[in-house]
């Protein structure tokens, strides 16, 4: 029988039962002086090195030693992968004055990234959105979601979520798809038609492929409205496929209470939820409260009623939003930095709401998300032996070692 170890100064730890909710939030278990003991990918132990249990049979000699805490590896549980091409020249446009809704209205924005992914063959897609994995593992994300949404026709969106599942067999990390075929309505077609088409057809060709993981939708005054997220969770559900909501970003549309009432597993961005939304997801059972402050401050965006939400008791997650659009940045630490300072988040907060909330929203808390006997050993070893250290230095890698089933990939 033979385990593998590490000891480190610190292991610092969602625990219990997952989504941590309130003061749960911000509590994670810190370990001083930690051992953590993996069997076969899967951790045996994560605690006191004092405290090992004597058959484990372990010495801590140097060479076993680690600089800095440890950490669970970080999920990023709403990104925009796969997409090719950047919009620089649409930030400086919003820099001069024109607004995002105005881009959109003009071809640009989402439309404009459906047409780079339509003209880019698979294999281009794919060599430009390999090295963004790359740079998310070294940032310390070890699992990520994935979205469709840039496709935009029946067969571009059966792409694209095609797209997505090879990107996920191609990177280390762990991924899950969504398909987010209602992200914005494709020129030349009506919205009601678009709906219809996403229904009837790319939900149940996608779900009968096994392509996707759950279902998006973006409720916005330029995309689709509460009517379509209710037709589109009757679709979700005939096809056994958990719902997800774009939710109150640019402007506030109740979008957030009615994803809590249809059950949906999250309500994301939250910019302009109510305080009716808020209750709604501080009482929600199901449905993870997702905040992506970097696009809020690249949007120069109202700031969601994150401390509301904490306070209320919601399923906080925090997320990248990856995109070329809102938020060209694939930093987790940097999201927890931005949470910090901009929603008052702190760092044990932020650490909760990038690990196990987030693999809890994307089902894979049986396995990711904590260290704790059972999960897979999937870590991260910081360069300082305090989480607080990871949103107090903005735009520092605080990422040493990444390892991925207990082995080291970065
Ligand atoms: O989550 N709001 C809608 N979708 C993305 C932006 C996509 C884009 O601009 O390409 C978001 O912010
Ligand atoms: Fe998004």
């Amino acid at each position: 029988m033979s385990e593998d170890v590490l000891f480190a100064s610190a292991l610092v730890t969602p625990s219990g039962a997952a989504p941590r909710r309130g003061v749960d939030l911000g509590s994670p278990t810190v370990v001083r002086d930690a051992a953590l003991v993996w069997r076969d990918e899967v951790i045996v132990y994560a605690g006191p090195a004092a405290e090992l249990p004597a058959e484990l049979e372990v010495e801590a000699t140097d060479e076993l030693r680690v600089r800095g805490a440890i950490v669970p590896g970080f999920v990023d549980c709403h990104t925009h992968l796969p997409f090719f091409g950047w919009r620089a020249d649409e930030f400086e446009a919003r820099l001069a004055g024109r607004s995002y809704r105005d881009l959109q209205g003009g071809g640009g924005g989402i439309l404009r990234s459906a047409r780079l992914l339509a003209g880019a063959s698979d294999d281009r897609v794919l060599d430009f959105c390999v090295p963004l994995a790359e740079e998310m593992l070294a940032r310390g994300t070890t699992a990520l979601e994935l979205k469709t949404g840039y496709g935009l026709s029946i067969e571009g969106e059966l792409r694209q979520a095609r797209l997505a599942r090879r990107l996920a067999s191609e990177i280390p990390q762990s991924a899950v798809v969504t398909l987010l075929s209602c992200h914005a309505v494709p020129e030349g077609t009506s919205r009601e038609d678009w709906v219809e088409a996403v229904c009837t057809k790319i939900v149940p060709g996608a779900a009968s492929e096994g392509l996707v993981d759950a279902v998006d939708i973006y409720v916005e005054d330029i995309a689709f409205t509460l009517d379509d997220l209710a037709r589109l969770a009757e679709a979700a559900a005939d096809a056994g496929l958990p719902l997800r909501c774009h939710a109150d970003q640019l402007g506030a549309s109740a979008a957030a209470e009615a994803a809590v009432r249809l059950g949906a597993r999250s309500a994301d961005h939250l910019n302009n939820a109510s305080p009716a939304g808020v209750a709604a997801l501080g009482a929600a059972p199901a449905t993870a409260a997702v905040l992506l402050p970097v696009s809020t401050l690249f949007l120069g965006a109202e700031p969601a009623p994150a401390v509301a939400l904490v306070e209320a008791g919601a399923a906080v997650c925090l997320a990248t939003d990856f995109n070329p659009g809102t938020s060209p940045c694939q930093s987790l630490p940097e999201v927890m930095s931005v949470a910090a300072s901009l929603y008052r988040m702190t760092p044990g907060a932020a650490l909760t709401a990038s690990t196990l909330n987030p693999a809890w929203l994307l089902g894979l808390d049986d396995r990711l998300g904590s260290l704790e006997p059972g999960k897979r050993a999937d870590f991260v070893v910081l360069d300082a032996d305090d989480v607080a250290m990871i949103p107090y230095r903005p735009g520092h890698n605080p990422v040493r070692e990444v390892w991925l089933s207990g082995r080291r990939v970065a």
